[in-house]
């Protein structure tokens, strides 16, 4: 049988799909209390216990219709060898880059830290089996791995330089492709169903560079992808041209933020939509929740559509406002 994001793309409509990105974090009381007994963020991702049972924990609770494997980007740079600290109120934290380090990075060696990862990818199919629901891993896109693993904390906007497209970049593109169609297929391998693509920071880059830094590489890896039978989405946040991006990169499905108009989406694109909520909009009353869900289930009334938000659920939402949201998402089907 199919899933409802399955049957979505193949245009069989049925409900719209829905699930979040950070469905699965500190809005959750659940996920605190097992955070709080567990300080080393990297360290909880390599739990397969603890991240299969926080994977599905936004499932048991709302019935999502996918589950996003919990772990994060950082994880590849880590697998690399440049250490990763995530530092309380301040992010990500990241040793110095160091190329001859990557350079001597074994596939068996990455694969072996990882591997954890993998695990709880088997791990949350099995327990998704009985109910029917897609099980989604990811990667970071090269660009904003490699802004993270050169800037080595996340980049404020107009702080930080972009980088020149010399031989030492490139190198390190170069390994990131290599490496992350390594991660993309274990997980796919476990038995993920779809690989989301996060390019966080694609909205730093002007229009000259995207070529370079984030079309190309992207492309590089829904191919690959695609050439395993399996779904692509793709979130380029912030880019100026979804448009572009889709004309270039083709991807399975497209994730929108929530700075681009979602109609002029619908009019220019003709592949599947997801996303595009503000996810600051959890944080008002259930009225205004109720007017921009349905703005969106509106606009894309009769296409295919995969509700999310425009970024990740914030750690002050009141699970409640999820619980409506999911309420108002299923209800509009019902109508
Ligand atoms: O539920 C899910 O979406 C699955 C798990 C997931 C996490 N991170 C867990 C996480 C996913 C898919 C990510 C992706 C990720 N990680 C991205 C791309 C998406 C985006 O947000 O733009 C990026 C840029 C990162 C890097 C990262 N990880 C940052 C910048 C931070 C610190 C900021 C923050 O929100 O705390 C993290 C930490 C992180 N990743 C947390 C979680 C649940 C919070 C950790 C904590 O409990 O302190």
């Amino acid at each position: 049988m199919n899933t409802l994001i399955q049957d979505c793309i193949n245009s069989k409509f049925s409900k719209t799909p829905i699930w979040l990105m950070r469905q699965a974090g500190r809005y959750l009381p659940e996920f605190r209390s097992i955070r709080e007994k567990n300080q080393d963020f990297i360290e909880l991702c390599l739990n397969t216990k603890l991240s299969s049972e926080i994977t599905i924990q936004p499932i048991n609770r709302f019935g999502f219709d996918a589950a996003i494997i919990f772990s994060d980007i950082l994880l590849v740079p880590y697998a690399l060898g440049q250490q990763v600290n995530f530092k309380k109120n301040f992010g990500p934290d990241l040793n110095k880059f160091d190329l001859n380090i990557l350079n001597d990075v074994k596939k068996e060696d990455f694969l072996e830290k990882l591997n954890p990862v993998y695990e709880t990818v088997k791990e949350t199919k099995k327990k998704l089996s009985i109910s029917n629901k897609d099980t989604i891993g990811f990667v970071g896109a090269p660009w904003t791995l490699l802004l993270y693993m050169l800037n080595r904390k996340s980049p404020k906007e107009g702080n930080f330089t972009i980088f020149p497209k010399d031989k030492y970049i490139n190198s390190i593109l170069m390994k990131l492709d290599q490496f992350l169609k390594i991660h993309i297929e274990a997980q796919i391998r476990s038995g993920a169903s779809i690989i989301q693509i996060f390019d966080s920071w694609a909205g730093l880059l002007p229009e000259k560079d995207l070529d370079y830094f984030v079309y190309k590489p992207i492309k590089s890896l829904v191919d690959f992808i695609r050439q395993r039978k399996t779904i692509s989405i793709c979130f380029p946040r912030n880019i100026n041209s979804y448009k572009k991006f889709v004309d270039y990169v083709n991807p399975d499905i497209i994730s929108i933020d929530y700075n681009v108009d979602p109609s002029i989406i619908r009019d220019t694109i003709e592949i599947p939509v997801q996303g595009g909520l503000d996810p600051k909009i959890l944080l008002q009353n259930k009225e205004i929740v109720r007017n921009e869900v349905t703005k969106y289930l509106k606009t894309f009334d009769k296409k295919r559509y995969i509700f999310n938000l425009g970024h990740g659920v914030l750690p002050e939402t009141n699970p409640d406002m999820i619980r409506y949201l999911v309420d108002e998402v299923r209800s509009f089907n019902g109508q």
